[in-house]
């Protein structure tokens, strides 16, 4: 089958692999139908090399048909499904917790990493990912949704990963009617947080430095920010002086605007393995300007909810500021499925309200790949979200 695969830092190629095959009795193999890009892709391309290996497949948002069930999957073949991309088991401790991406069962223990994730280098269980025509996926009698056959790819999509990650920042903001929410970053995870913050009634202010970003969250009434200048002042204004009462960092560790920690992380991308992996790990390169900036912004007492994903331990945080702020701070991987019941009935509502007819810019052959990545990581052409068709 065809895949795309990691080669080295701004490189994936799209090659020829052995189909997966059932290994486990609740294993299943899907035929992959669409399989979207990812912003978390995006840090394997850049700085997460040295957990990666040439070859890995990668890609954790997929949907598609199921072709080969094992006898305990819960699943039939010709199943459509979407996949959530933690693996988890549904039974553990943490799964009785809805915790499913700390799932205990697929935790990656020698790594001291959460849940299995499809596609997500050595730190995350080296899984095949799902940027391919077929997927095999483990706890499959747990893991996948069965979806109705009506509507189209694009509308159950993003339920792999966006929306429930999207959902969860909102929720662990602590925000609903009434209250004031802003988002850093309005890649596809912020631009679904401020359409589900506006869905639970908030109001919503969005901060990203690309215009056709932020014309896209206006369109879904957002009230929206470029980075220079006196955003934060600005958006404090509008809330009688004390800033919005929860912030989503939809950016994570690859922010612009922190010139030292971006030589870092070149040279991070660069060296050899394991001296960048220790260099990630223990001396700490992320670039903070968006979780800065989420702890200036948000009024005291407030909330500030990371979706963005952070690498690195030694990163230096404004500790003062936090306690003197009493902010609370939350994160994590998202709990695909502990969402699932809030949203799945949202895309399939014929009104649309999370607008997921209005997030793909792109659709494109597998075999375009590589100019897909670096269409995404450049944002030319317009791009915010791309979904690959593996048969195309
Ligand atoms: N927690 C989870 O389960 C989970 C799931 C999916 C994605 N993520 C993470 O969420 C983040 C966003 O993902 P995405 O797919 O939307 O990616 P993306 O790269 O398209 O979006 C990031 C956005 O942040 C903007 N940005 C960069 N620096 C900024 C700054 N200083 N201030 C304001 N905006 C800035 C960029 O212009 C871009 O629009 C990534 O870190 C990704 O790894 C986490
Ligand atoms: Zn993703
Ligand atoms: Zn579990």
């Amino acid at each position: 089958m065809k895949a795309v695969t990691w080669q080295g830092k701004r490189k994936v190629s799209v090659d020829s692999v052995p189909d997966p095959v059932l290994q486990e009795d609740n294993d299943a193999i899907i035929e992959v139908t669409s399989t979207a890009i990812c912003g978390s892709d995006l840090h394997l391309y850049e700085v997460l090399g040295p957990f990666m290996d040439e070859g890995d497949i990668i890609g954790h948002e997929p949907m598609g048909r199921v072709v080969e069930a094992g006898p305990a999957s819960n699943l039939s073949v010709g199943d459509r499904v979407v996949v959530p991309f933690a693996i988890a088991c549904g039974s553990c401790w943490m799964c009785d917790r809805s915790l499913y991406s700390q799932c205990e069962t697929t935790q990656v223990r020698d790594q001291d990493s959460g849940a299995r994730l499809f596609g997500y280098s050595r730190l995350y269980g080296s899984v095949p990912g799902a940027q391919a025509q077929y997927l095999r996926v483990p706890h499959a009698n747990f893991g996948p949704v069965k979806i109705g056959e009506e509507l189209p790819d694009h509308r159950y999509l993003f339920l792999s990963d966006v929306i429930p990650t999207a959902w969860q920042a909102v929720q662990y903001a602590g925000v609903g009617r009434g209250d004031t929410l802003a988002i850093i970053g309005l890649g596809p995870i912020g631009q679904m947080a401020a359409r589900i913050g506006r869905h639970l009634g908030a109001r919503v202010f969005g901060i990203d430095p690309v215009p056709e970003r932020r014309a896209m969250a206006a369109r879904h009434g957002v009230e929206v920010f470029d980075t220079t200048g006196d955003t934060n002042d600005h958006i404090r204004e509008l809330t009688q002086g004390r800033g919005p009462d929860g912030v989503v960092d939809a950016v994570g560790m690859e922010a612009h605007g922190s010139p030292i920690a971006k030589a870092a992380h070149t040279a991070v991308g660069m060296l050899p393995d394991a001296a960048g992996r220790a260099l990630m790990e223990h001396a700490g390169v992320d670039r903070l300007a968006a979780l800065y900036s989420s702890i200036d912004l948000v009024r005291r007492g407030g909330t500030v909810s990371l979706s963005g994903v952070y690498g690195g331990q030694a990163s230096p945080l404004p500790m003062l500021t936090l306690f003197d702020k009493q902010i609370q701070l939350r994160m994590g991987q998202a709990n695909v499925k502990a969402w699932m019941d809030d949203v799945l009935p949202l895309v399939e509502d014929p009104d649309d309200p999370l607008g997921t007819e209005d997030l793909v810019t792109h659709r494109l052959p597998i075999d375009q790949a590589p100019e897909a990545y670096e269409m995404f990581q450049k944002k030319t052409d317009g791009c915010i979200k791309v979904v690959l068709d593996p048969h195309a």
